[in-house]
């Protein structure tokens, strides 16, 4: 496969994965392949082995953002993930479903982020080899987080588009397993296990989850689990402005390209949503917000407010989306589910992030 091919920007267009549980491209608007491909989601969700190598989280309510919002806010806490992020879960499904044979060679992906550490660990605990490239820029403190679960990692390459190439490259020449980061049956059916905790947790009323987007991984699994048990329930996507690839995807009713795309929520910087991620969302998916880099910094402070914890940028992409959804419709006495996704935030950062949100003024 050539670089081309993938249409790669500054930012990330992944290749499809390699196993389907339906080829992606073929389910369209048929409604008999819509609620196939739905039912074998859902089954792979629940027999998704998570929890070997991550944890049930909380659904800890908001006190403070539902005071404020008179909606009764409840945050997934998938920044407690022993790699700070649902990632793992991914991961860990795709890998622990590999053959015998196919774990004897190994895995490998491109990642500078949450995806490079939920394998690295998912391959340390299955005991096999685990080989990650990194831009030659990733801060020491990611490749750290990398290398002491285990893996290897190979930094190669200024940017992400020449690491995953040289990812594929290796892949191909050493026969191990590329495991990506989203578009994949198998990554999804992990994610997904997000959405079965969270209606396990919470029984009665439940209006709308809020969950982050990058490639569609999460969201694809929450929305095919959610709608196929409880279709009142909204699921709602978010994205930044300058990252919106899925909102203009279900606009213009396929795939896109954006031709550029702003990093300042790394985990979501992605210019493609996946192919078996868009085939869930188009139909599954109520609609998507973007918020604007002020509006996240303000609800990583309003998340702080309320847990005394910190998340990373696409970790409080959800929130945001709630506020504005709250703003926006009006609504009072709704309960809103927001997905907090990660913690990856280098502490350097946390000055500007002060700065952004105090443009956006104090929440309570
Ligand atoms: C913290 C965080 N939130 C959200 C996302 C988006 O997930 P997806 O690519 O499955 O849409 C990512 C992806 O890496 C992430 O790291």
């Amino acid at each position: 496969m050539s670089l081309s091919s993938f249409q790669l920007s500054s930012a990330r267009a992944w290749p499809a994965g390699a196993s389907s549980l339906s080829d992606p491209d073929t389910v369209g608007d048929d409604p008999g392949l819509r609620q196939q491909l739905l039912r074998d989601t859902v089954t792979q969700i629940l027999s998704a082995p998570v929890y070997d190598v991550s944890i049930e989280t909380p659904l800890q309510p908001a006190a403070r953002l539902t005071a404020a919002l008179g909606n009764q806010v409840l945050l997934k806490r998938e920044d407690l993930q022993p790699v700070f992020s649902f990632k793992i879960r991914g991961a860990y499904t795709k890998v622990s479903r590999l053959s015998a044979e196919a774990r004897a060679r190994g895995v490998v992906t491109a990642s500078a982020g949450n995806h490079a550490q939920g394998l690295a660990l998912a391959a340390q605990k299955l005991g096999i080899v685990a080989v990650i490239v990194m831009p030659v820029s990733t801060p020491a403190i990611k490749v750290h987080g990398v290398r002491s679960r285990g893996a290897q990692v190979l930094l190669h390459g200024d940017a992400f588009p020449e690491a995953l190439a040289f990812a594929l490259a290796l892949a191909e020449e050493r026969g191990l397993n590329f495991v990506p980061p989203y578009d994949d049956p198998a990554v999804i059916a992990g994610q997904g296990t997000v959405g079965v905790e969270v209606l396990r947790q919470h029984s009665g009323q439940l209006d709308a989850i809020f969950v982050p987007v990058g490639g569609g991984g999460l969201i694809a699994g929450i929305a095919a689990y959610v709608k196929y048990l409880r279709p009142d329930i909204r699921v709602i996507g978010v994205e930044p402005e300058d990252s919106n690839c899925l909102q203009q995807a279900l606009a213009a009713g396929k795939r896109v390209v954006l031709p550029k795309v702003g990093t300042f929520a790394d985990g979501v910087a992605v210019a493609q949503i996946g192919a078996h991620n868009f085939a869930l969302c188009r139909h599954w998916v109520d609609e998507v917000i973007t918020v604007s880099t002020d509006e996240t910094c303000a609800a990583l402070r309003d998340i702080f407010n309320d847990t005394r914890s910190i998340t990373e940028p696409s970790g409080a992409l959800a929130v945001a989306g709630l506020k504005k959804y709250v703003a926006r419709e009006q609504c009072r006495d709704q309960v809103l589910v927001a997905i907090n996704s990660g913690a990856n935030i280098n502490f350097d950062s946390l000055g500007y992030v002060i700065e952004r949100a105090g443009l956006q003024g104090l929440s309570d």
